[in-house]
């Protein structure tokens, strides 16, 4: 990378390609998240190595439950076993959370889930957040009815609600995404980040997820830095 990059605070990614990945190779769609979940392994571990505070990565949306069992089945199987995994898995000085709606997962994935989020890792330098079960308008209204229930006890008046306390409020508890990277050649947000997304710089990359490597993330970092962002001034 060149000297003057400027390391974005918060990247997401959406990781999209598995399945054509897998079918590529004649095999299937399953293998794809396998390979695209060692990516994620080790794209965690490259942020922390740059020092990039808070990565966020698209790991299973509210519209993925339309897709077979077998694929839904075998994602949440590798959820469990990165969990189960997780010291070895997600690497020194990586906080784990996860964002989206967890109740409709299996007990057995709760209780990992919590227990992952409680670990003590001692010194944070980066936080994985996992989008499972995630939608970005599931999350605004999640934030949406919380702040509905503070009106409707009367402990808050409308007039009194402010973007910050919708932020409070979201799954998330990271600052907005700087940049939200795309592989896979598609160029859409498919409901990610949608609130925390209004000033994100986007990089779309035809690399699929399962060939993402860390110089696939640097060269995104490296676009990011010539973007002149001014937020709506001049
Ligand atoms: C999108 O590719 C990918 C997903 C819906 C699943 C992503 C899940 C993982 C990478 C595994 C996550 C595991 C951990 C431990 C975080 P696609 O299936 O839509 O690909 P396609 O567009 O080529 O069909």
């Amino acid at each position: 990378m060149t000297d003057k990059i400027i390391l974005p605070e918060h990247i997401g990614i959406i990781m999209d390609g598995n399945g054509r990945w897998a079918k590529k190779r004649g095999l299937p769609r399953n293998m794809g998240h396998k390979k695209g979940a060692e990516v994620f392994e080790k794209i965690s571990r490259h942020c922390r190595d740059l020092g990039i505070k808070y990565l966020t990565v698209y790991a299973f949306s509210t519209e993925n439950w339309k897709r077979p069992k077998e694929e839904i089945d075998g994602i949440m199987n590798l959820m469990r076993s990165y969990l189960k995994n997780m010291q070895k898995a997600a690497g020194d000085h990586i906080a784990v959370r996860f964002i989206g709606d967890r109740t409709p997962f299996d007990e057995d994935i709760k209780a990992l889930i919590e227990e992952a989020e409680n670990a003590d890792i001692g010194e944070v330098i980066t936080t994985v957040q996992i989008a499972l079960n995630y939608g970005g308008r599931d999350e605004i209204t999640h934030a949406v009815k919380e702040i509905a229930k503070k009106a409707a006890e009367g402990s808050l008046s409308p007039e009194d609600i402010t973007e910050d306390m919708i932020s409070a409020n979201l799954y998330s508890a990271s600052p907005e995404a700087d940049l939200i990277i795309r592989p896979s050649g598609e160029e859409r947000l498919s409901n990610f980040l949608l609130w925390e997304s209004a000033y994100s710089e986007f990089v779309f990359m035809d690399v699929l997820w399962p060939d993402f490597t860390e110089k696939d993330l640097d060269a995104a970092i490296e676009e990011y830095s010539k973007r002149n962002r001014r937020f709506g001034g001049v």
